[in-house]
């Protein structure tokens, strides 16, 4: 079930631009007081207001909670969080950040870890690039980005411990990284974690296929929904409210819901954050989002209704 989210009014204490489009924002707590511990790969959420909050992996020291750091991408077709982020939050500036999550976590058990990110999707590695080498784990890092700036997103990490386990490729100088021959090199048991941009995702996990991969070795972040939040129109009952609502091909039942003034708890309103799942009475979802784990999206029992759809003409929500 959705875990509840702690909200800490925080202050940016520091801006660096580390690439053209990439920035480094540190926060610190109003209160003066440490944030919750993380964990390697985890992530929080900047609530830029009442509506909108976005998901950034923590990038900062996982053993020191004094502050917390993330790096932005600005996006030019994004939702305007970024834009938010890179235009008006400088230096002093006040906004909340919330407690930690982590659904990226490292297996604690394995031969091998092979780590594949792409542009700003090196964010998650960081953290667990320190983790791994700390207890000397056999870890591969393959970076693909578009142009060389993007490897000073490597420059926290410490050259001397991980310069050997690095592997990069930068497009603009026509070096590319053959995912399909990459995958097929690594021994069955090796657990392949990827984040970044869709299409690389995607690749990632067909080419985990072809080479007989098992699923519970792969392991993939992106913190935008896979669904676009369109699809088949249907039909939501609301037990509790006694309500009837259509659901519009362009809509998602979060929407559809809220056009009749319910209010939901909903706080990334991508998959992400887990704060709007419901309780499924009758009916089955089509799960878009990242929250859930297979077994829980086989099961049935929950949906996130601000991605996911009914999978047939009717779902009935215990809302
Ligand atoms: S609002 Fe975050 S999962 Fe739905």
């Amino acid at each position: 079930m959705s875990e509840s989210y702690q909200m800490f009014p925080s202050v940016v204490s520091r801006v660096e631009q580390l690439t053209p489009l990439v920035k480094r924002f540190t926060f610190e707590r109003i209160d003066g007081q440490c944030y919750p511990e993380f964990t390697a790969g985890s992530h929080m959420f900047v609530k830029m207001n009442d509506d909108f909050s976005n998901a950034y992996s923590l990038v900062s020291d996982h053993k020191d909670f004094s502050t917390y750091q993330i790096c932005i991408q600005k996006e030019a077709n994004g939702k305007g969080g970024s834009a938010f982020m890179h235009d008006y939050c400088v230096e002093g500036f006040e906004l909340e950040v919330s407690s930690p999550n982590n659904l990226f976590k490292l297996s604690p058990s394995s031969n091998k870890h092979l780590l594949i990110a792409g542009g700003i999707g090196i964010t998650p590695f960081i953290t667990q690039m320190e983790e791994l080498a700390q207890h000397n784990a056999n870890y591969e890092l393959h970076y693909a980005c578009r142009s060389p700036e993007y490897l000073e997103l490597l420059n926290s990490l410490d050259k001397d411990v991980h310069s050997s386990c690095i592997h990069t490729y930068v497009s603009s100088d026509e070096i590319f990284l053959d995912l399909d021959k990459l995958i097929s090199e690594q021994p069955l048991g090796t657990h392949i974690y990827v984040c970044g941009p869709k299409p690389m995702i995607d690749a990632t996990i067909e080419a985990c296929n072809k080479y007989r991969h098992r699923d519970e070795y792969i392991h993939w972040e992106q913190f935008s929904s896979t669904a676009t939040g369109s699809g088949n129109s249907f039909k939501v009952i609301l037990a509790k409210s006694n309500l009837s609502i259509e659901v519009k091909q362009d809509q998602t039942i979060l929407q559809a819901i809220e056009s009749f003034n319910i209010d939901v708890e909903c706080l990334c309103r991508e998959g992400v954050c887990g704060t709007c799942e419901t309780v499924i009475i009758e009916g089955e979802a089509e799960h878009f989002d990242q929250y859930l784990d297979e077994d829980e999206k086989t099961a049935q029992k929950t949906m996130m209704i601000c991605v996911s759809r009914a999978k047939g003409k009717e779902i009935t929500l215990e809302l």
